[in-house]
């Protein structure tokens, strides 16, 4: 069993050690011989050399340690590229003392399937010498060169002909064989002294310098020159061969021969290592970075890749090509300059987007101080406390006022007084309307405006100026009211409207408009409401001359319980009761003082004050009063007003006038009974016109009554003051 064991072992060790695998060594080859290295394809022993070709056979005498290719080359070393580099020695032939060559200088060389490489130079060191080196083969080929010379040449180091000559070997030859022809040549012996033998040899190109007084004496056993022999794989090219090549499976590829037939392997750039073998002496990469082969330069790190290496940067650097260092990124900056950029303007962004709410909230909170201020609250509270009949005033945005009067431009102004500044605004329904806004900085004119607010939201008659709305967000409020657009009776009476001649129908009428407008308010309305600043200036025409009581400013709500209040004397001069003035007591009589001072300026055309009247008659009141008593009243009435017919009307409103002016509050008349009369002589007047017209009284008074009514649909004032006519007429009566 033992026995039979070993056996086996032995027989695996030879087959594993003696088949070459895939056409590669066997892995006990020699692989040097002395300092040779013996390289594959090469080989010394069967298995190790390529295909058994004998031309790729090397013997190594481990006497002298030579490896040597055929028989006369020393094999110095093989090159994978093709070339086999072997000592060779040199070819001589000696004259005897007779002129005779002792020696044969024929010499011949098999080169097996190899050949000789173009990189050799044929030489030949002698005087009056030729060599002739030829090939015999596939085809027959000769080359050589001729020396002479009478004496020795000059030792300058060339082979140019005297002394030396040498050729290029330009076909390849397969075997080699020189002889040379001293006889023709050599006639003269006395070169014998400094060249006594001649010497042909083959060299690499390069390898032999000529020196004339050496050479010539002493080449003989003295040098070996290196040769260069080809080789190749077989007879195919790398296309012929194709896959079928021993090279180009582990990153070695296929060249053609530079000899012309067959060829070579390499290994890819990158790579090294022995091309034609498969297996870990076969090409290998490159570690550039470990063996310095590398051209990065610091800071920059070498890395290795297969088949070369790259310079690596740490980050934020680049890599300079020219000089294999590393640079700061140029583009860092850039993308630095980049981000800051984007980080800034988002950060301004964020920060308007910051002050924009901050604003808003800001605007906001101002807006809601100004309404608070501007007493929106208490105004809201109160509006929704009193029950109001006209609730429906519209609380306006600030935004919705700008827009509407244009941004306050100047070019709406309708007119500008005491009380501010009136702008003509379009609601964006497209509807006109008046924008009062107060004076600033003047807190009363505030606290008068949402007193106008709170009276006016009591008030629904069509002939006092409606209120639409307020807006209390801004620093002054703004009240809303309905476009009035034929100024106001001041305008007409003493202004800019008086071309427009107004007629005693008019005015009775307006008259009558006014009266029942303050007896609506003296009486009828929900609170009592004192106008107190009744002036022609504050009485406003519309398309119609229908009259328009505004300006509530300065108007008072009476509680129910109190007959009059005390109050700061507020009003106009000329207008102002004078009882009022003197105790500062307010009621309702104060208003038919000024409606008696209206009636007057409508009677007389004349102003309330006018300082180019007489001293005694500056007051329009002392004015008509005293023309009265005079009995000139012809001369105080306006004579627009002066008719056929109606002087008795005149003298009567005349008298109405001096009644509501009585210096006693007490013995003015209410408005109400004001009112009557007036109306009844307007009655009395369409009476006495349609009587004209028409023969039935009755259809007149029911006409009368009719007029009456339609002012009745707006407001209760109406039927009341119909009422208080019949009443009128009895007091009148008695
Ligand atoms: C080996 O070299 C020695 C010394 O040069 C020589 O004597 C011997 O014959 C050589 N052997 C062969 C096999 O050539
Ligand atoms: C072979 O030897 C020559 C001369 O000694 C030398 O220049 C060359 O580099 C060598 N080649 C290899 C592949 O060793
Ligand atoms: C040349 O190579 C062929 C095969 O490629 C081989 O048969 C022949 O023996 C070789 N000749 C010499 C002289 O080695
Ligand atoms: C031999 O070498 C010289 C100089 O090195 C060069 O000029 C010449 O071309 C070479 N000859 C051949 C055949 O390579
Ligand atoms: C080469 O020369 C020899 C004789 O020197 C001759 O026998 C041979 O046929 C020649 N070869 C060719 C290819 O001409
Ligand atoms: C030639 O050889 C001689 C003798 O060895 C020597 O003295 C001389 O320097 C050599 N000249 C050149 C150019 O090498
Ligand atoms: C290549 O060599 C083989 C023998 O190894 C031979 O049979 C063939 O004819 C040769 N081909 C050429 C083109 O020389
Ligand atoms: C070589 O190439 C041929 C076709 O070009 C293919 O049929 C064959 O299998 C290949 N052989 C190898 C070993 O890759
Ligand atoms: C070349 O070698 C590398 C490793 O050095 C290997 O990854 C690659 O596959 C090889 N290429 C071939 C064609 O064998
Ligand atoms: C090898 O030589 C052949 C013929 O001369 C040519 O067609 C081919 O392209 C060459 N191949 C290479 C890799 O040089
Ligand atoms: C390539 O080389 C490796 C060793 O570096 C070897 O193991 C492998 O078999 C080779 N590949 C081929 C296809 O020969
Ligand atoms: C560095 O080496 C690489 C490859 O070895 C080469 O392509 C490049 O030109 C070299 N650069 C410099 C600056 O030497």
């Amino acid at each position: 069993m033992k026995v039979h064991g070993v056996f086996l072992v032995a027989v695996f060790f030879y087959l594993m050690y003696t088949l070459p695998v895939n056409g590669q060594p066997r892995k006990d080859c020699q692989t040097s011989c002395g300092r040779v290295t013996i390289e594959y394809p090469f080989g010394t022993s069967q298995g190790c050399y390529y295909a058994d070709d004998p031309s790729f056979k090397l013997t190594c005498n481990e006497t002298d340690q030579k490896l040597l290719f055929g028989t006369n080359f020393e094999v110095i070393n093989i090159s994978h590229s093709g070339e086999l580099r072997v000592w060779n020695g040199v070819s001589y032939a000696c004259y005897n003392s007779k002129g005779d060559l002792s020696d044969d200088i024929s010499y011949s060389y098999s080169l097996a399937n190899l050949s000789l490489s173009r990189n050799n130079k044929f030489t030949l060191v002698g005087c009056n010498a030729f060599a002739v080196l030829s090939t015999t083969g596939t085809r027959n080929y000769s080359t050589g060169c001729l020396s002479a010379c009478d004496s020795l040449p000059p030792a300058n180091g060339e082979c140019n002909g005297e002394g030396c000559c040498s050729t290029d070997v330009y076909v390849p030859l397969d075997s080699i064989e020189f002889e040379t022809n001293p006889h023709g040549y050599r006639e003269l012996t006395s070169v014998l002294d400094f060249n006594p033998c001649i010497y042909a040899f083959l060299a690499e190109n390069g390898t032999f310098h000529f020196n004339a007084s050496e050479d010539l004496k002493n080449l003989r056993n003295v040098k070996e020159f290196r040769v260069l022999l080809d080789w190749s794989i077989g007879n195919q090219t790398c296309d012929q061969v194709g896959n079928r090549s021993i090279c180009g499976t582990n990153n070695s590829t296929c060249f053609n021969s530079t000899r012309g037939t067959g060829y070579n392997c390499k290994c890819l750039e990158g790579f090294e290592g022995n091309p034609y073998l498969s297996n870990e002496h076969s090409c290998q990469d490159i570690d550039e970075c470990t063996t310095h082969k590398h051209n990065c330069s610091d800071p920059s790190t070498c890395r290795n890749k297969d088949g070369g290496f790259y310079c690596q940067c740490q980050s934020g650097y680049r890599l300079d090509a020219t000089t294999m260092s590393c640079k700061r990124k140029d583009f860092e900056w850039a993308t630095i300059l980049l981000g800051t950029t984007i980080g800034f303007l988002s950060l301004l962004l964020l920060i308007s987007c910051v002050q924009h709410k901050m604003k808003h909230r800001k605007a906001a909170e101002l807006r809601q101080k100004f309404f608070e201020q501007n007493g929106g609250g208490m105004l809201i509270q109160r509006l929704s406390g009193l029950g109001t009949p006209n609730s429906n005033v519209k609380i306006f945005t600030e935004e919705g006022m700008k827009t509407s009067t244009n941004g306050y431009d100047k070019g709406r102004i309708l007119g500008q007084g005491g009380q501010g500044t009136v702008y003509k605004g379009i609601l964006p329904d497209n509807s006109i309307v008046a924008i009062k806004k107060a004076r600033l900085g003047d807190n009363s004119q505030a606290e008068q405006f949402i007193n106008e607010v709170l009276v006016l939201s009591q008030i629904n008659h069509r002939n006092v100026v409606k209120l639409l709305g307020c807006c209390l967000e801004t620093e002054v409020p703004l009240l809303v009211y309905e476009f009035i657009n034929s100024g106001t009776l001041f305008d007409h009476l003493h202004g800019s409207f008086s071309s427009l001649s107004l007629t005693w129908e008019h005015r009775l009428r307006i008259a009558v408009e006014i009266a029942g407008t303050l007896a609506y308010l003296h009486s009828s309305a929900s609170i009592p409401i004192i106008h107190r600043d009744v002036k022609t200036a504050n009485i406003l025409l519309d398309e119609n001359l229908t009259a328009k009581v505004a300006d509530f400013g300065a108007s008072r709500l009476i509680p129910m319980d109190k007959e009059q209040l005390t109050t700061m004397v507020q009003g106009t001069l000329g207008y102002l009761d004078p009882e009022y003035y003197n105790t500062g007591l307010l009621n309702e009589k104060s208003d038919v003082y000024s409606f008696g001072v209206v009636l007057m300026e409508l009677l007389s055309g004349q102003k309330a004050l006018c300082f180019e009247r007489p001293l005694q008659s500056k007051h329009l009141v002392n004015y008509i009063s005293s023309a009265m008593k005079e009995n000139r009243l012809h001369e105080v009435i306006d004579e627009k007003v002066i008719k056929e017919n109606n002087w008795k009307e005149v003298e009567e409103a005349v008298r109405v006038a001096m009644e509501c002016t009585r210096v006693t509050g007490e013995e003015r008349p209410l408005m109400t009974e004001v009112a009557a009369k007036l109306e009844g002589l307007r009655v009395a007047k369409n009476k006495h016109q349609w009587s004209d017209q028409y023969p039935g009284e009755e259809t007149g008074n029911l006409v009368g009554v009719g007029v009456l009514s339609e002012q009745g649909d707006t407001s209760s004032t109406g039927y009341d003051s119909i009422r208080n006519v019949a009443s009128m007429h009895v007091t009148a009566g008695r």
